[in-house]
């Protein structure tokens, strides 16, 4: 049983504030993604959760307990590093098995323990090799078996994936996966990869600057982002953002950028109202779009198409509205290219619009 609770944890180097203030409750058994852009203070957050790191504000809790001061060695945790930290001179057998034998885990014990996790891993063939003989992912393997043997009731996992090559880390994530599944503890997993981060979350922290920025499940995150940070970090091609400002209309509230306008659906347009007249950045997610016949002022963008970007099962193309590139996404059943006229009904329930000066949801949060 492990609860992780973070009570008004900072943390600096000299004068660098690495975590400000974190308040937050992992949940026994959850699966909890730290995302969020190299520097946020990820490897920092997991470090003091390992005990590796002190801390120069606040508390953090197991369960109950103040773990401040608790020494690496005593919590009960298993981290695997981003670099892996294998040692080069041991075999398989002997790097999975060493933090056992460490701590006196009789010779049968750790037999039985290496075979079960190189097996659960797929690398029992390989247990006489050294890392050097091995691959990226085989040594990946090595690493989260090392932490598995050790049944802590802690797992914590440092961007474990990033030295992988794409196919690999995808299969890779379906496996890390599964191992919370059959482990069945606390799994904190820090990415920059907001990918990773949608796949394998039961829920997301986004920080910036060490600041949290929003914690929720990945829906939450993905369709009602808090700020404009938070919304521009999650998806791949971005979300598109349109400067413009909110006007009153017989339609109710509806964005204005130069000729270009869109209008909201009432609930939207009603929880805008008290908005109008600021500056606010429109987002609209390439995904938010259907291909129709004939321009509708207000429903729909439309112009001449900049470029196409065929991407195997879909693909995207760009236009300029008022000014500004946008990325759409269409099916592959579309048959357009540079210079053709298009016209593209937006799914005006998932707009998302933000305000301008403090860069906060409008509308959620
Ligand atoms: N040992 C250290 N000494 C000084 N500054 C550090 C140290 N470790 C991290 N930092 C700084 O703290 C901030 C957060 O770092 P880190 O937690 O490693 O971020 P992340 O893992 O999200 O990339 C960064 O500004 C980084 O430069
Ligand atoms: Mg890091």
């Amino acid at each position: 049983m492990a609860r992780i609770l973070f009570d008004n944890v900072t943390k600096y180097y000299a004068s660098v504030k690495a975590v400000d203030n974190l308040n937050l409750e992992i949940k026994d058994k959850e699966f909890l993604v730290l995302l969020g852009p190299s520097g946020c203070g990820k490897t920092t957050t997991l470090n003091m959760i390992a005990g590796l790191e002190e801390l120069s504000k606040g508390d953090i809790y197991f369960d109950q307990q103040i773990v401040n001061f608790m020494p690496p060695h005593i919590r009960d945790v298993a981290m695997v590093f981003q670099s892996y930290a294998l040692y080069p001179h041991k075999n398989v057998f002997e790097n999975i098995g060493f933090g056992l034998k460490m701590r006196k885990y009789d010779t049968a014990e750790i037999d039985r323990r290496v075979r079960d996790a190189a097996e659960r891993l797929h690398i029992e063939h390989l247990l006489d090799r050294l890392p050097s003989q091995l691959s990226g992912g085989q040594r990946q393997r090595v690493a989260l078996g090392r932490a598995m043997v050790r049944q802590p009731s802690v797992f914590l996992m440092d961007e474990p994936l990033s030295n992988l090559d794409a196919a690999l880390r995808i299969s890779m994530r379906a496996e890390i996966k599964q191992l919370h599944h059959s482990m069945q503890t606390t799994f904190v997993y820090v990415t920059h990869d907001q990918a990773e981060a949608l796949t394998l979350a039961d829920r997301i922290v986004v920080m910036k600057d060490g600041v949290v920025q929003q914690i929720g499940s990945p829906d939450e995150i993905y369709e009602r982002p808090e700020n404009l940070f938070v919304g521009s970090f999650l998806g791949n091609p971005p979300i598109n953002l349109l400067v413009g400002e909110l006007v009153s209309d017989n339609a109710g509230v509806i964005f204005q950028k130069g000729r270009f306008k869109m209008e909201f659906q009432e609930e939207i347009s009603t929880k805008l109202q008290p908005h109008i007249g600021k500056s606010v950045t429109l987002g609209i997610r390439p995904e938010d779009v259907n291909e129709q016949g004939a321009a509708v002022p207000g429903l729909s963008v439309s112009g001449t198409v900049n470029t196409v970007l065929p991407m195997g099962s879909e693909q995207y193309v760009s236009m300029t509205i008022e000014g500004t590139e946008a990325f759409f996404r269409l099916g592959k059943e579309h048959k357009h290219k540079g210079g053709d006229n298009i016209s593209l009904d937006i799914n005006r329930n998932r707009l998302h619009v933000f305000d301008q000066e403090t860069e906060r949801s409008l509308l959620w949060g």
